[in-house]
């Protein structure tokens, strides 16, 4: 499926190349150039397709992150292969379009399109947000160079699961980590490199910073609520 979502993805590039070759010129070296001008704009075409082809094929074909599992990695079940399936395309995705996309809005329209609830205004700086399906960010949230936010995490040879949600005017500063299970109320800030365990609240309008995070201006480190169950 990857090999075949990458062929249709390459083609409106190689036929925009293909044309602008077969253009009558005067002069061999001109239409040297003029390929040569177009490539980038034809590796642009390309990085889009393969955002737009690759999102409407893992949802045809069901391979996404399992809500709120834990499975063991050895019994390799089919909704652990779906996440697996999942992964690998999107980390074919973030190496051949991420870089050129990330924090635009572009991007934020591929995240939706992989299954992000996401709100209006939402920029995400970072190749490290994964689980797309398991993500509910508000509007105007903002997400750092380089943050990890995922809906996965995998502890002692198992794969577990929960959503993350951040409400309304969420930033998550650059080079931090999100765990599974957190919910950040509207505005609440945290700062650059810091870490939120899972299955941490945080309070709306707050400021957390540290590793494991603290609320700015409390000495108690922050609520956790972690579910029964989500261990083994
Ligand atoms: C957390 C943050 C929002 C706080 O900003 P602020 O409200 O202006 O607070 P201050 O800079 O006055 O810092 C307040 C205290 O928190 C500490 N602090 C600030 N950021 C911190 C961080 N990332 N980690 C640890 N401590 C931090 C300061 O040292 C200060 O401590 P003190 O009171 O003991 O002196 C800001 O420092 C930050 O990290 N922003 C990240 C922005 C970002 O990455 N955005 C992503 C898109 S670009």
């Amino acid at each position: 499926m990857v090999i075949v979502v990458f062929a249709l993805s390459a083609t409106p590039a190689l036929l925009l190349l293909r044309a602008i070759w077969e253009l009558p010129y005067t002069h061999e070296g001109a239409r040297l150039l003029a390929v040569s001008a177009a490539a980038l704009p034809a590796y642009l075409v390309f990085a889009f397709a393969l955002m737009v082809l690759s999102a409407f094929a893992t949802r045809l074909v069901g391979w996404r992150t399992p809500a709120d599992v834990t499975l063991r990695i050895a019994d390799l079940d089919p909704p652990l292969l779906a996440w697996v399936r999942s992964m690998v395309v999107f980390h074919v995705v973030r190496i051949l379009a991420g870089s050129m996309f990330r924090a635009s809005p572009m991007w934020s329209f591929y995240l939706r399109l992989n299954g992000a609830r996401l709100g209006r205004r939402v920029f995400v700086n970072s190749l490290a947000v994964t689980d797309h399906n398991l993500l509910e960010f508000g509007d105007d949230v903002i997400i750092g160079d380089g943050a990890h936010v995922a809906g996965h995490t995998v502890e002692d040879g198992f794969l577990k699961t929960a959503r993350v949600r951040l409400g309304r005017g969420v930033t998550i500063g650059v080079g931090s980590v999100v765990g599974i299970g957190v919910e950040a109320g509207p505005g609440c800030r945290v700062g650059a490199l810091s870490v939120v365990p899972k299955f941490t609240s945080l309070d709306a309008d707050a400021t957390y910073v540290g590793a494991p995070v603290r609320k700015l201006g409390a000495q108690a480190p922050a609520r956790r609520t972690e579910p029964t169950g989500a261990g083994h």
